[in-house]
């Protein structure tokens, strides 16, 4: 018998667990939940322990020692402990809808899950009409349910834990990283992955005999499966793991895994990275790793590796902001919002939050785009591409302007409320004002349970993931692609459009990765803030789809740099702002490869023939523009309509280099507050 390396008595259990979470707190969450033994006795019936709770870690910690006698010190032969913080996807933040959750009242199944079941209603109607009742209103309960229903109609008594995790995987559409724990198999745990990343800690009290774990595939029927579990890789020794599920996105793995292991780093430094639908089981210390099936590509083995990480590395990761760690999750953000809704193979989008009320927007007599701040920069930005898709009148509007002009609202308008916190005070007042006036309403949100998104008939949530920096980055991206994704769903049946939907589409694939392009730049936008952290007044210019993200890179600058910033609509230039111009006054251009391009050529003659100086944000196969440019900082190029997504990361970069490089607290700006939520 392996003697196991974990503690023991239920204390030391709840501790390891709950400092997991704690070195988890930094990502961001609004609930969190444990479930471990209940007690290990052969003789008592065994059950496991559930607690959860709203808010924060501090809170499930004293709700756990409230609700236990730690004093008895239970020694526990048998232990697997599973826990979990949440950031709402589909529910509300509670202490019911966090993880872990449960098959029925006694917990016989438990499980915890990152990512998104896109096809949970449908297995809900299924699990109700067999009798499930359900508690939650997310979509991973029905994972417990559906491995309780697997369970009791097993075909066989001997049935292992990781043959059911096979099946119920097999009925799951979406991302998802998942961990089970179950009455049924004491001192067993199975966990796997398809989409959201997962890693196997590893801890050994000797050395291993092996690096690598072979992957096991099932040959024939579940029948032949305990054959092979049988003959599972086994050490010689001691072997400690936990499962450790983050919500990070598998594209970004490289990058960002040392966020994935913060809640392991303590323990162990040697890790199994799970690929996408392996099956790995944890029975009494030992570990194996199934496949559902073996493909040619397939690596006969996972190794298991050393992270080249230290503890203190990672409450903000690598970072040293909030806001720094949000602008660098951006490939990973931007693929979220994507997620189970764009088809890039049949080139279709659905929005399940909206796909009812399809038929009445499309008839609608205008859409009407209402935020504040960032907010409306993401409108700002998709208005021109959501005319062209839509074929309707857009208006994009200031929540606070809106109301000041009693706007006439029609119960033939469609308004769309965009808010990362869904509480912000004016766009909620401008919501209930449209609502008065029976228009359909539509919220765009990253945060599920917010007001916008109760009040809202219908609406669309970001998954960005929580935004903590003050200075808004991520979430400006994720609407920005959730409003293209809009005029491409309502498009679709357009026979005019198709190309250009195709090409979009495109885009939207490679975003990405372009965006991992643009990350790379922040050395060279480190340098030009350093020349420009003394100045007093940074101008950002541009046109067309561009003009959104002058707006978005002036704010960004003066929010948490206190410099002077504006951003000009390069066609008001001879307007009055070309007053602005001489040798002293830095100017940032925008000028991409779109149809403003040649007018904004002449926007740079413009400056130039008054001495200006202009930083060009350009594409990298312009060479025109870099002639006239004292400095460029040179882009990949996407579709049009696009761009905005890339072209606004540098100056998101450079507001924040500036910031740090005159001292400021980049997370916490003066005078501002996350949620606005008084008018
Ligand atoms: C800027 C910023 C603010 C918010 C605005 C609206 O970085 O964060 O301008 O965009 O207060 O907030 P939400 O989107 O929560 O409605």
């Amino acid at each position: 018998k392996i003697t196991p390396l974990v503690p023991r008595t239920r204390k030391e259990i709840y501790e390891t667990l709950i400092k997991g979470l704690q070195r988890l707190e930094y990502r961001g969450y609004d609930s969190a939940g444990v479930a471990i033994d209940g007690n290990n006795n052969e003789d008592k019936e065994r059950f496991i322990k559930l607690v959860k709770k709203r808010g924060k870690v501090k809170a499930l910690e004293e709700e756990l020692y409230k609700q236990d006698d730690l004093d008895s010190k239970t020694d526990f032969e048998t232990h697997f402990g599973i826990a979990h913080t949440r950031w709402a996807t589909h529910g509300v933040p509670s202490a019911i809808n966090s993880h872990p959750q449960r098959s029925d009242k006694r917990n016989e199944f438990v499980v915890i899950h990152n990512g998104i079941i896109t096809n949970y209603k449908d297995l809900r109607k299924f699990l109700e009409s067999k009798g499930y009742e359900f508690e939650s209103e997310t979509d991973t309960e029905t994972i417990p349910k559906l491995i309780k229903y697997m369970y009791d109609n097993r075909e066989s008594e001997d049935t292992s834990f990781s043959a059911l995790v096979e099946r119920v995987i097999q009925q799951l559409e979406g991302a998802f990283a998942l961990v089970f724990k179950s009455i049924h198999y004491p001192g067993e745990a199975v966990a796997t992955r398809r989409g959201s990343p997962l890693l196997i800690g590893v801890r050994s009290k000797y050395k291993l005999s092996t690096e690598q774990v072979p992957v096991l595939y099932r040959t024939c029927t579940h029948l032949s499966w305990k054959q092979e579990e049988e003959q599972g890789w086994q050490c010689s020794c001691g072997i400690f793991n936990c499962f450790a599920v983050t919500n990070s996105d598998v594209s970004c793995l490289s990058c960002f895994c040392f966020f994935l292991c913060s809640a392991i780093i303590e323990h162990t430094n040697r890790v199994i990275f799970l690929e996408d639908d392996d099956i790995a089981a944890v029975t009494d210390g030992k570990l194996s790793i199934h496949r559902l099936k073996r493909s040619a590509s397939d690596d006969p083995s996972r190794a298991i590796q050393t992270l080249q990480m230290e503890l203190q590395q990672i409450m903000k990761g690598n970072f040293s902001a909030f806001m720094q760690k949000e602008i660098f999750e951006q490939p990973e953000s931007v693929v979220n919002t994507m997620r189970g809704r764009v088809n890039f193979e049949s080139s279709t989008v659905l929005l399940g939050g909206l796909k009812d009320h399809l038929k009445e927007i499309r008839r609608c007599r205008r859409l009407i785009i209402i935020g504040c701040g960032t907010s409306y920069h993401a409108a700002v930005a998709t208005r021109q591409v959501l005319e062209e898709l839509t074929e309707l009148p857009v208006m994009v509007e200031l929540a606070s302007d809106f109301l000041d002009r009693n706007t006439p609202v029609f119960r033939d308008d469609v308004c769309f409320f965009i808010s990362q916190s869904g509480e912000t005070a004016d766009t909620l007042m401008a919501l209930r004002y449209c609502k008065e006036r029976r228009a359909l309403t539509v919220g765009i949100t990253n945060t599920v349970g917010s007001s916008i998104s109760r009040e809202t008939d219908c609406g669309v949530h970001i998954n960005a993931g929580p935004e903590i920096g003050v200075a808004s980055t991520k979430a400006y991206t994720s609407q920005f692609v959730s409003l293209v994704m809009f005029g491409l769903m309502m498009s679709e049946d357009r026979i005019s459009l198709q190309k250009r939907r195709q090409e979009i589409i495109s885009g939207l694939k490679s975003l990405p990765e372009m965006i991992k392009e643009v990350l790379s730049l922040d050395e060279k936008i480190h340098d030009l803030a350093l020349e420009l952290y003394k100045q007093r007044s940074l101008l950002v210019m541009g046109r067309g789809y561009n003009y959104a993200t002058c707006l978005e890179g002036a704010l960004k600058i003066k929010e948490i740099t206190y410099m002077h910033s504006e951003g000009i609509l390069a066609g008001e230039l001879k307007h009055g702002p070309l007053a602005l111009i001489d040798k002293q006054m830095p100017v940032i251009m925008v000028i991409m490869k779109d149809p403003c391009f040649t007018k904004c050529q002449n926007a740079l003659q413009q400056v130039t023939a008054r001495q200006g100086r202009p930083i060009i944000l350009c594409s990298k196969e312009d060479t025109e523009s870099s002639k006239f440019a004292y400095k460029t900082i040179e882009l990949p190029h996407t579709v049009d309509c696009l761009q905005g997504v890339l072209s606004v990361i540098p100056l998101q970069l450079l507001s924040f280099h500036l910031a740090v490089l005159r001292g400021y607290d980049v997370d916490f700006p003066r005078n501002l507050a996350k949620s606005v939520t008084v008018e």
